[in-house]
């Protein structure tokens, strides 16, 4: 089958993976109510199109927090890209750049800072988990910097791991040769094998649960990039967000794989963009399949959206190139999408698009 939709890559993907990796990149917590809300969500959310506008050229491109990119949609931070191709986050950022586009990579790589850096041909964000022991945070923080990174994205929805209950029935832990890289020099680079999730008593372990908005100023303090949290989710968080001076937020809800019943990115969306009236960046992701979706989202008030899992089926189909071939799919849905909605570039795309049923 040649795969036209991300749909047919997530297919794919399931049957060449095999089951701990599978079940890791799919799951969400509990019963995964809040995972499949994402998406379906979107489908509650219609489009009202204008006709008879010059939609001859169009132009997708934009700029976030310094980064002009190609288009709307950026790679999400996700653990152990390894588990899907032996070339892992270097092939993720070689498509990323290849496409024009910002990867952010995760603190729970299997390839460090430095390898994904030295790979990179455009914009890398970094993706923070704050250790308890503030020195091993304070190296993630320099080494990011050192290696050229261009913004600093901190989680902010996982103080603990949410129950992923195949990750448990499974035991789940990396495959024999992986290793969690850029933890070797603290001795951290090891999931915790037992009876559970070896990655959720990892972050027990590991991750600082104590984590509160005085760290922000502690982040602040220690570097200079730009910073975005990624987990907001209402709009008393997202002004919060705003007065500790975050350069952007991500409305986010890890995917569905943290706390399982909590709204769909997509329905929390306008009461952010209506609370902080442009005083940070906003972005979006969660469920994003289509680029009808993204469409929606850029009209209720997203800068951009991340996708997570796509990029994940892409790349254990078919490595750097399946990463570029998913980018590619979703670009064309946005291009043709606008093209029907009568927009010519992003400046134009607004809530006039949106009838909610
Ligand atoms: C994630 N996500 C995530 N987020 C983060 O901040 N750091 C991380 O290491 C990870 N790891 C991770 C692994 C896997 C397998 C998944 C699926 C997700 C969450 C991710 O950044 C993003 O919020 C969601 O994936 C978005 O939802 P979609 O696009 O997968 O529907
Ligand atoms: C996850 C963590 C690593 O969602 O963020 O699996």
């Amino acid at each position: 089958m040649e795969p036209i939709t991300v749909k047919d890559f997530e297919k794919l993907a399931s049957e060449k993976i095999d089951r701990n990796a599978w079940d890791y990149y799919s799951s969400g917590a509990n019963d995964e109510i809040t995972l499949r809300g994402n998406c379906s969500a979107f489908e509650k959310i219609f489009l009202k199109y204008r006709v008879l506008v010059d939609v001859s050229k169009r132009d997708l491109s934009t700029e976030i927090l310094g980064n002009k990119i190609s288009m709307p949609l950026i790679i999400a931070p996700t653990a152990f890209h390894k588990m899907a191709h032996h070339d892992g986050e270097v092939a993720t950022v070689k498509a990323a750049g290849r496409s024009d586009t910002i990867m952010i990579l995760s603190t729970l790589s299997n390839s460090s800072i430095e390898e994904v850096a030295s790979a990179a041909a455009g914009p890398v964000w970094f993706q923070l988990y704050v250790f308890k022991d503030r020195e091993v945070t304070k190296d993630l923080i320099k080494r990011a910097e050192n290696a050229g990174v261009n913004a600093l994205v901190l989680t902010v929805d996982a103080p603990l791991l949410g129950q992923r209950e195949n990750d448990i029935r499974n035991k789940f832990d990396l495959p024999p040769g992986l290793e969690v890289k850029n933890l070797v020099n603290a001795s951290k680079e090891n999931l915790i094998a037992g009876k559970d999730s070896g990655l959720a008593a990892y972050v027990k372990e590991n991750l600082d649960a104590s984590l509160n908005w005085k760290d922000i100023d502690w982040i602040r303090s220690v570097t200079g990039l730009p910073l975005i949290l990624k987990g907001i989710s209402c709009k008393e968080d997202a002004l919060l967000a705003v007065s500790h001076g975050s350069d952007g937020i991500v409305v986010s809800n890890h995917g569905g794989r943290q706390l399982d019943t909590c709204r769909a990115t997509i329905d929390v969306l306008p009461e952010v963009a209506d609370a902080v009236q442009g005083k940070t960046e906003i972005l979006l992701d969660g469920g994003i399949r289509r680029g009808t979706d993204i469409l929606k989202a850029l009209a209720l008030g997203a800068k951009a959206v991340l996708t997570g899992r796509p990029v994940l089926w892409g790349l254990s189909f078919n490595g750097e190139d399946g990463v570029v071939q998913i980018l590619n799919i979703l670009r064309n849905e946005l291009d043709l999408a606008m093209a029907l909605c009568g927009c010519r570039d992003l400046s134009v795309i607004n809530k006039d698009l949106i009838v909610k049923n």
